[in-house]
């Protein structure tokens, strides 16, 4: 959840830098910083705060070809000029930057003092910058080597070397890395975004390798230090589509985004009305799935619910959904007849990570759901169900989320098909009613004014309550987390039949509830609950299918979504839920794509 950058060529590296941090500050943005190698020497600028902060400190003071840079969200040492990457040794010869967690660094540190090293910082990452001094042969590569062995936990690392201006390396394991190659220069970050106006062409390391980084030449090696040759990657994202292309914010142009990024989901894998995903899972192992369990994070666990649902109720498998967070230490009945499905947008969520793991380690064949080629959690799964929805920049996920549930739809009608408890004209049927669900999230996105007004009336309460029955209730959990994490207004999601049980206590005058209903078959119940809140003071908004007169009757204030199959109804219904909270997020002048404490990616447990 740190974002590092490094370039070595012919231009000045603090513009490359600085503009590679910029397209990295989803990342983590409490504090940045940059090390530029210039006449033999090493200058560090960096400090706590954005990035803005820092390019004002900055503000043409360096030179130099060849740099490194940061952006960062504390996990070890608050945000603090001193704690600010990049980091140097004691003697000033090597400059570094880290993401991820050296669970080991305290007996380094201790072990280091001993030896004389002091530190300026409380990171973890002092330690490695000092390891690299100490164990210092002189050789960049096998001084690495030395290094990496003694260290536990994840780790991106760049590090310069002051006496050698033409290389710098880096290495990776558990936090992602990607090495950009141009003409005569050379590029590395966390993420594509970051180079990706400089060069389309990237190496993609995988763990424990390690790069040698010159001016013509990317020298690869595998965990032994052994030269390795690794195929070049053309990545076909512009940079407009990592950038806000007119919207105010990347989280509204990924709002509306969803429709393209379902398409893209869905093309290629639609081949005469059926699913055709290519995942080369035999019939055979197929059949032999008596379980299934889902593992992941936030808005992907929801995403995971949604499909959860529908998998218990038309496959008759039983599913076991799990925070990945919980997974691990819940002694998970799992063994090689149960299918675990992992989901997770950005493939590096650690507790995700650990969870693919712990599930693997008990026979379980792992299926991936990630937005991102070559991910830690793409590269670990037996199988991988890539969602095309393009960069997510805002750290609220919202195309992620929808791309997540359709991806899991189809694997829901493959495997059901193949399984024989999904007929032929089922799965014709949702695909037909899958292929339509882009038009009719347009037509909700073309009448997002109605939502800009709720959320203007909802902006001042100091805590919302999301009621609704089955698959609804997921739709609920999505909707508060969303509301939560950008309007910082409290809320909670509540399967409407328990408020009863206590928590209709606090439903005084003028608490909004918003009820999500879209199941036939459970309307009169969640009208009653309605009314039930109603009678004690709520102001009441609902989502339904636009048809749903009784439901609009009963409601103060009603966000229609088109008509669609109940089976695909959470596709559509958290399309208002999302403006609902962009909107009021902007309404109450957040910071809407980088809200507070929260990073895009949570790489550390
Ligand atoms: C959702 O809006 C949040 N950003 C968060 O819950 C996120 O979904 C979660 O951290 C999982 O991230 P991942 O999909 O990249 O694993």
């Amino acid at each position: 959840m740190c974002g590092i950058v490094g370039y070595i060529g012919d231009k000045r590296a603090q513009d490359i830098l600085l503009s590679g941090l910029k397209r990295l500050e989803y990342r983590g943005y409490d504090s940045a910083g940059i090390c530029i190698l210039e006449d033999n020497d090493i200058k560090v600028i960096k400090s706590k705060g954005n990035l803005e902060v820092l390019i004002k400190k900055v503000d043409d003071q360096t030179f130099g070809s060849q740099g490194i840079g940061h952006t960062r969200w504390a996990t070890h040492g608050k945000p603090s000029d001193e704690n600010s990457h990049p980091h140097l040794s004691n003697s000033g010869q090597f400059c570094l930057v880290h993401n991820g967690i050296i669970e080991n660094y305290n007996e380094i540190k201790t072990d280091l003092t001993e030896k004389g090293f002091d530190f300026k910082s409380e990171t973890d990452s002092e330690v490695i910058v000092n390891l690299f001094e100490y164990l210092n042969d002189g050789d960049l590569l096998s001084t690495a080597k030395k290094v990496t062995e003694k260290l536990e936990g994840s780790y991106a690392i760049g590090v310069v070397n002051k006496e050698n201006k033409d290389e710098f390396l880096v290495v990776r394991k558990d936090s992602p890395l990607v090495v950009g190659v141009g003409e005569g220069e050379n590029f590395i970050a966390s993420d594509i975004p970051a180079i990706l106006e400089y060069t389309k062409k990237i190496y993609i390391l995988d763990d424990d390798e390690m790069a040698l980084i010159s001016r013509g030449d990317v020298k690869i090696f595998d965990g032994n230090g052994k030269r390795i040759i690794k195929e070049i990657r053309e990545i076909n994202w512009s940079l407009e589509s990592a950038e806000k292309q007119g919207y105010e914010h990347f989280m509204l142009k990924e709002i509306n985004e969803q429709p393209e990024a379902i398409r893209k989901t869905l093309a290629g894998r639609i081949k005469n009305g059926l699913i055709n995903l290519n995942l080369d899972m035999s019939e055979e192992y197929v059949k032999s799935i008596n379980k299934i369990a889902v593992v992941a994070c936030g808005t992907a666990n929801y995403a995971g619910r949604v499909v959860g649902h529908l998998i218990e109720d038309k496959l008759r498998i039983p599913v076991l959904i799990s925070y990945a967070s919980e997974f691990r230490y819940n002694n998970p009945i799992i063994d090689q007849n149960t299918l675990t499905i992992v989901i997770s947008q950005s493939g590096e969520t650690a507790d995700t990570l650990a969870g693919l793991r712990e599930a693997k380690s008990r026979g379980s064949k792992i299926v991936a759901i990630t937005n991102v080629v070559e991910s830690s959690v793409a590269r670990e799964a037996d199988y991988v169900i890539y969602t095309q929805a393009g960069p997510e920049i805002a750290v609220a996920s919202t195309k992620a989320y929808s791309t997540q549930i359709a991806a899991l739809f189809m694997l829901l009608m493959e495997l059901g098909y193949k399984r024989g408890s999904l007929d032929e004209s089922t799965v014709k049927h949702w695909v037909t009613e899958l292929i339509g669900i882009p038009e009719k999230m347009q037509i909700i996105l073309e009448n997002s004014e109605l939502i800009k007004k709720y959320a203007e009336q909802i902006k001042d309460s100091t805590s919302l309550f999301f009621i609704g029955r089955g698959v609804d209730s997921v739709s609920c959990l999505e909707g508060a987390l969303k509301l939560k994490e950008i309007s910082y207004i409290h809320a909670e999601a509540y399967p409407a039949g328990e408020l009863k049980h206590g928590t209709l206590a606090l439903i005084t005058d003028d608490v909004p509830v918003i009820a999500v209903a879209t199941n036939k078959s459970l309307m009169d119940k969640i009208i009653s609950n309605i009314e039930e809140v109603k009678t004690r003071g709520a102001v009441t908004y609902g989502v339904a299918f636009e048809d749903e007169i009784k439901l609009k009757d009963e409601v103060d204030y009603f966000m229609p979504i088109p008509r669609v199959d109940e089976a695909l109804a959470p596709l559509l219904a958290v399309l208002p839920l999302q403006l609902l909270a962009y909107y009021t997020s902007v309404v109450k002048g957040n910071d809407v794509d980088k809200p507070r404490n929260l990073a895009k990616s949570v790489t550390v447990e």
